[in-house]
């Protein structure tokens, strides 16, 4: 079916077609009939993984940054994902930068996006997780039924634009705070690059700082909440080796749960598209090489001490089954989405 679609999706601006794509599921989620029948089309057979002390109904999940605001969880999950990391979210809300800001590089299999972090913030994004009472006797009932391990939600939080990288820490711990009764998991994304300064925070002493409070925090939130709070930290592709363990040496020593290699990269290298000389972070294709690349460099590093996920240029199962098999305990996918549809999912998960 996406093979109709997609002409028609590309003929329009990406940011519109995927607004487009991100209400179709929201509408869907919000009518029973409709979400039964996606699952039906596009439910995954049961491959779980155990990871952070959770467990992943399958190890592919939705990358973040298509699911900022968390509109449409519920039907993402029927697409078949183990895993749905909504964000990134900011503490207020921010509009990002100006339209256009997402391009597609459709010879490269790619997109550049300078999306900046647009966020209808924090306060927004908890009511859309908070789940809906139920109180029916029908309602009742069905939760006495062994219920199948649901889609784990991760929430992936960034700073506002106009707080300065010294204060970044407080927007975080609020985050934190914000998200622990709603969130499986927590990931602290000091990759992008369209914030300025903010790849900065992966510099050795910023991270200390903020990773340090960070745990401290989680530990709070964890006594309070009676439940386990996974932080994972997401890192960018164009860390150099020196910089990259500096990172790693801290995340380990900090007491994070997981690492996420890799956000986009502000590399350009051998692209073909007109479009490639855009600012902001590029995905897809492209940025296959340089991800592999960094997930043997930190596997290697973490010594299996904490799980790592892998992202970045995943466009097929055969690139999944290979982060995998280099020693990634989850994957996600962003533009392979943009590429090859919603039926990637159940592909690769079928592959595996
Ligand atoms: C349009 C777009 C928006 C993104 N927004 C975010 C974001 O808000 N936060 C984040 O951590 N990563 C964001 N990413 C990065 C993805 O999560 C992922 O790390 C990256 O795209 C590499 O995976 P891919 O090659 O499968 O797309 C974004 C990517 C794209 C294409």
């Amino acid at each position: 079916m996406y093979r109709l679609l997609r002409p028609l999706l590309f003929r329009l601006d990406a940011e519109t077609a995927h607004v487009l794509t991100l209400y179709a599921l929201r509408f869907t989620q919000a009518v029973p009939p409709a979400l039964g029948l996606v699952k039906l089309l596009y439910s995954a057979p049961s491959k779980s993984v155990t990871a952070f002390g959770l467990t992943f109904k399958n190890p592919v999940g939705l990358a973040a940054g298509y699911d900022k605001d968390a509109l449409a969880v519920k039907g993402l999950g029927a697409l078949g994902f183990g895993h749905i990391e909504v964000g990134t979210v900011t503490p207020m809300p921010q509009s990002g930068n100006p339209k256009p800001r997402v391009f597609r590089l459709v010879e490269d299999e790619a997109v550049i996006n300078r999306m900046g972090f647009p966020s209808r913030g924090s306060a927004f994004v908890q009511k859309q997780l908070t789940p809906v009472q139920r109180t029916s006797t029908f309602e009742l009932l069905l939760k006495l039924k062994p219920r199948k391990p649901n889609t784990i939600v991760g929430v992936n939080l960034g700073k506002n634009k106009s707080t300065p990288n010294e204060q970044a820490v407080f927007d975080y711990l609020t985050l934190l705070q914000d998200f622990a009764p709603f969130a499986d998991y927590l990931t602290i994304n000091v990759s992008s690059p369209n914030t300025v300064g903010l790849r900065q925070l992966q510099g050795r002493e910023a991270l200390e700082g903020l990773l340090t409070q960070l745990h401290a925090q989680r530990q709070l939130e964890e006594a309070r909440l009676d439940k386990r709070l996974p932080l994972l930290v997401k890192l960018a592709p164009d860390l150099t080796d020196p910089e990259l363990d500096d990172a790693l040496d801290v995340i380990l020593r900090a007491g994070m749960d997981g690492v996420i290699a890799t956000n986009t990269t502000l590399a350009r290298e051998g692209l073909r598209s007109a479009r490639a000389g855009e600012t902001g972070g590029l995905s897809g294709s492209p940025l296959r090489g340089k991800s592999e690349a960094m997930l043997e460099k930190v596997v290697r590093r973490v010594e299996g001490k904490i799980p790592v996920v892998s992202a970045g240029g995943i466009m097929s199962p055969t690139d999944a089954k290979r982060r995998l098999d280099m020693g990634a305990t989850l994957v996600q996918v962003y533009t392979g989405l943009v590429y090859a549809g919603p039926g990637l999912v159940k592909k690769i998960v079928r592959a595996l």
